[in-house]
Parts: structure tokens; C-alpha cells; sequence
């Protein structure tokens, strides 16, 4: 039974507007960014909206998604801005923009410049397919990874969540999850075991960082 103060409560929206502001940047097919569309809308994430993509490739898969699900996307990447530092300015003018809080890197092949870690210290995360600090650093990206892992005889791989640095795949850890390398994997069917476990944890990330603000 409702009492009468409920009952006379005014109406209240069901949309928190003080939601954070996300922009994830990729430059490929964008599993990781559906995986973070996906949980905001069944409420697996919340506090948050992706507000913005910026892809490093125009043609970029995961453009095609932020459009379907009516998402802010910018390609900024050396096709269109051939200077680095018109590069940085862009980038820089499209976050600002679009008051971004939080930045993840998924499948981003570029590296962010120095300026704009600083400016967002402790507020861009990444997503490594591998258990860090192993497999990783330059060079070591997509299925390079996973062949290196394979090359190693590892009985087991993973994915990392971590913050961005100045360096590469250093920053503090945030969450890993470890899978089972099986009799038979070639780096296309480890690659796959290691993308599940990558979707499952970036969000996991995500809200961790979410809840950081929220105590800060
Ligand atoms: C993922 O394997 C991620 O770990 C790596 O790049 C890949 C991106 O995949 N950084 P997707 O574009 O999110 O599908």
C-alpha cells in the first residue's frame, strides 16, 4: 500500500542526467565498444553514457555501430589530419566537446599523446588481450599477441584491463581474467576465448572507474 507522501512525491525522472560522459576510441571491427553499447542499455553499466566515438580509421567497423545505436562519431586518425599536432588538437577539440569524463581505449591503434594522458590522468583505460605484463608493448597487438602466447607454450592467457600511461600497456592494472590456452589453439580460436573474456572485463573496468568518481 503506498502511503500518501509517495503518492503525492512529485514526478521524478527515471533518467539520471548527472551521467558521466564516455568516449571509447578504436580503430577496427569494435566488439569492445558493442560490448560497452550493450550493457549501458541493459543497465550492466550504469552512471554513464558513451557520448562519443572517435575511430583512428574512417572505415572502421565500429563507426557503422555507433551509428546504429545513434552515437557521436568522429574518424580523426592521419587521413584526415597528417600533422600530429592537428592530429592531438582534434582529438583534444572533440573530447572537450563532448565534456568526456572517461576515455577507453578499445582496439585504438594509435598512441595517444603525451599532452592528453596527462590532461586525462587516472580517466583513460585500455584493453590488452593478454594477462599483463606478459605479451605486451610495442609491436605487441591483435593476433601477434596471441601468437606470441602460443610461441611461449603458456598454458593459459587472459585479457587486462589497465590505466593509460605515458608508456605502453604499463599503467596500473584495474582487472584481468584469465583463460585456458587448449590442445589444438591456433591464435584465431585463442584470440576468440580471450575477445569473451575482454567484453566481459572491460565493463567490469568501466564500472569500477564509474564508482572512482563517484568517491572522488
Ligand atoms: C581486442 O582484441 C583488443 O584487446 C585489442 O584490439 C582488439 C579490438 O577488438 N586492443 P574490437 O575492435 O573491440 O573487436
Amino acid at each position: 500500500m503506498l502511503n500518501d507522501s509517495v503518492l503525492s512525491a512529485p514526478c521524478v525522472s527515471s533518467v539520471n542526467e548527472s551521467r558521466l560522459n564516455i568516449a571509447v576510441m578504436i580503430s577496427g571491427g569494435g566488439t569492445n565498444l558493442q560490448a560497452l553499447i550493450d550493457a549501458v542499455k541493459t543497465g550492466a553499466i550504469q552512471g554513464a553514457r558513451i557520448a562519443l566515438v572517435i575511430s583512428s580509421k574512417q572505415d572502421a567497423y565500429g563507426m557503422t555501430r555507433a551509428a546504429e545505436n545513434g552515437i557521436a562519431a568522429v574518424s580523426i586518425g592521419k587521413a584526415e589530419f597528417p600533422d600530429a599536432a592537428e592530429r592531438e588538437a582534434a582529438i583534444s577539440g572533440a573530447l572537450q566537446r563532448a565534456k568526456i569524463d572517461i576515455i577507453v581505449l578499445a582496439g585504438y591503434m594509435s598512441i595517444l599523446p603525451p599532452g592528453l594522458i596527462r590532461e586525462y590522468e587516472w580517466r583513460i583505460i585500455n584493453i590488452h588481450p593478454s594477462l599483463i605484463p606478459k605479451h605486451c608493448g610495442m609491436g605487441f597487438y591483435g593476433k601477434r599477441v596471441h601468437t606470441a602466447v602460443l610461441a611461449a607454450g603458456d598454458r593459459e592467457s587472459g585479457a587486462t584491463v589497465h590505466y593509460v600511461d605515458e608508456e605502453v600497456d604499463s599503467g596500473q592494472i584495474i582487472i584481468q581474467e584469465r583463460v585456458p590456452v587448449m590442445d589444438g589453439d591456433d591464435a584465431d580460436s585463442l584470440a576468440a576465448r580471450v575477445l569473451e573474456a575482454e567484453h566481459r572485463i572491460l565493463v567490469a573496468a568501466v564500472n569500477k572507474v564509474i564508482a572512482a568518481f563517484a568517491g572522488s
